[in-house]
């Protein structure tokens, strides 16, 4: 398995391209299959759960060409052949779920299996099957997987989500716009990946309000056309990557970069000493001061504090003049990260769903693993301005969200290289 090495090498300057969200494609290119004409997404993210996802989709009988790189997803479900969402793909991704609502609404039927837990929680599905059930669907749990069904087809239903669940809300919007009748989902995620995937959907020709707030209408129709749609920038990888300037010091420029898809993280950096000035290329990143200041986050569903940046809002914070006081919200075990940046002489004391971040003036590089995709990354910021070398091991984690990270870092001066361990 590779191994990343960085080590601690002053400050960063340059630009840093953002890919397109691995999020929002990954709810996208199940739409393929709620019609039988082509689809194709643009800017889309060379991503290992990409090719997962394209896997998944050709197992149902979808055509899935990449193009220019991967950059390019033409994808086709005219002919679908098999209804099955079978256990190994989808214990790999949990998004997989995601072809459970388009499916039943365009065959009247779908099996996905239970994705089963991941590292950082349990990841139930019982929003997901409440509101496909309130539009009529029948699904039994049967030998660790969701037997769906929708003889008569679906009709629209008034939906309320007990939480905001992201995927809940995808897969039930989705599924709705095949839905006989009116839809209105009550208490709907928010994300910016939700309106691009009711922008895409509505370029299919769905009519779909409300997308973005809390309260999303669907007036069904009888059938969907093809489109072509740019997947929307990645707001995480963004913020991942605005993370290098402050941790490491100097400016760095996250081209693509849009100050609406991160409020609430800038208004937490700022709050921490960072500078953050929209341009007309991306947005551009410097550290006032020597150290930066400690603040208190808690995670929330957007337009909260995401919680897919907490882990590398950590890494910051370790080295924070004060100390900080992290409370994740959305999962139940999200803090992996934490002992591996106490190995590097983090002082953080984790108590359920609640992290307390004592700074220290600097960390020291050490050997870490990776536990899941977001902790990764977070090692790797955490190494920049570690005194010496930080091998991070497990990077395939890595791989699941972001292309390219040794390139990337690189091209703002850091010392960082990946290397085949033996
Ligand atoms: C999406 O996961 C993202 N994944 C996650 O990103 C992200 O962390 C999460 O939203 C929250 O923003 C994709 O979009 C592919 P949820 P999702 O349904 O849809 C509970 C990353 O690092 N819940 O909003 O699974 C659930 O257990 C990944 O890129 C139920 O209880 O998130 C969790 O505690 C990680 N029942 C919370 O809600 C359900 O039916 C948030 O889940 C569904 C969810």
């Amino acid at each position: 398995m590779d191994q990343i090495i960085v080590t601690g090498n002053g400050e960063l300057s340059g630009e840093i391209p953002i890919a397109g969200a691995k999020n929002a494609c990954l709810t996208l290119m199940p739409a393929t299959l709620l019609s039988e004409e082509p689809l194709t997404l643009t800017n889309a993210p060379r991503l290992s759960d990409i090719r997962t996802m394209s896997t998944l989709l050709q197992s149902l009988g979808a055509e899935v060409t990449s193009l220019q790189d991967g950059q390019v997803l033409a994808m086709s479900s005219h002919d679908l052949t098999n209804h099955v969402a079978d256990y190994d793909i989808v214990r790999k991704m949990r998004a997989s779920n995601l072809v459970l609502g388009p499916m039943l609404a365009r065959l009247g039927q779908a099996v996905v299996s239970l994705p089963g837990g991941c590292a950082i929680g349990a990841r139930p599905m019982d929003l997901h099957i409440h509101g496909l059930e309130a539009l009529g669907a029948e699904i039994e749990l049967r030998d660790g997987y969701l037997h769906a069904k929708a003889p008569g087809g679906l009709k629209g239903a008034t939906v309320e989500f007990s939480f905001a669940s992201v995927g809940a809300t995808e897969n039930v919007l989705m599924a709705a716009t095949l839905a006989k009748g009116t839809t209105v989902l009550k208490n709907a995620a928010r994300e910016p990946e939700i309106v691009d995937l009711a922008t895409c959907l509505r370029k299919m020709g769905a009519r779909i309000e409300g997308d973005g707030t809390s309260t999303i209408t669907i007036e069904g129709v009888d059938r969907l056309s093809g489109a072509t749609h740019p997947v929307v920038t990645d707001r995480i990888e963004l913020g991942t990557y605005m993370l290098a300037p402050a941790i490491a010091g100097g400016e760095v420029e996250c081209l693509g970069g849009k100050l609406h898809l991160v409020e609430s993280f800038v208004e937490k950096l700022d709050q921490a000493g960072i500078d953050v000035t929209e341009t007309d290329r991306g947005l551009k990143v410097r550290r006032r001061n020597g150290r930066v200041a400690a603040v208190d986050v808690t995670t929330e569903p957007f337009p909260g504090f995401p919680t897919d940046l907490q882990a590398q809002m950590m890494a910051l914070l370790c080295t924070a003049e004060g100390t900080s006081v992290l409370e994740e919200k959305i999962f139940e075990n999200r803090f992996m990260h934490a002992p591996e940046l106490m190995r590097m002489g983090a002082q953080i004391e984790v108590h359920g769903g609640t992290a307390t971040v004592h700074g220290v003036e600097r960390l020291k590089g050490a050997p870490v693993m990776a536990t899941d995709l977001r902790a990764s990354v977070s090692l790797i910021l955490a190494g920049l301005a570690a005194e010496g070398e930080t091998v991070v091991s497990r990077v395939y984690h890595l791989d699941r969200g972001y292309e390219h990270v040794v390139r990337k870092l690189e091209g703002v001066g850091a010392k960082i290289e990946r290397v085949k361990a033996e």
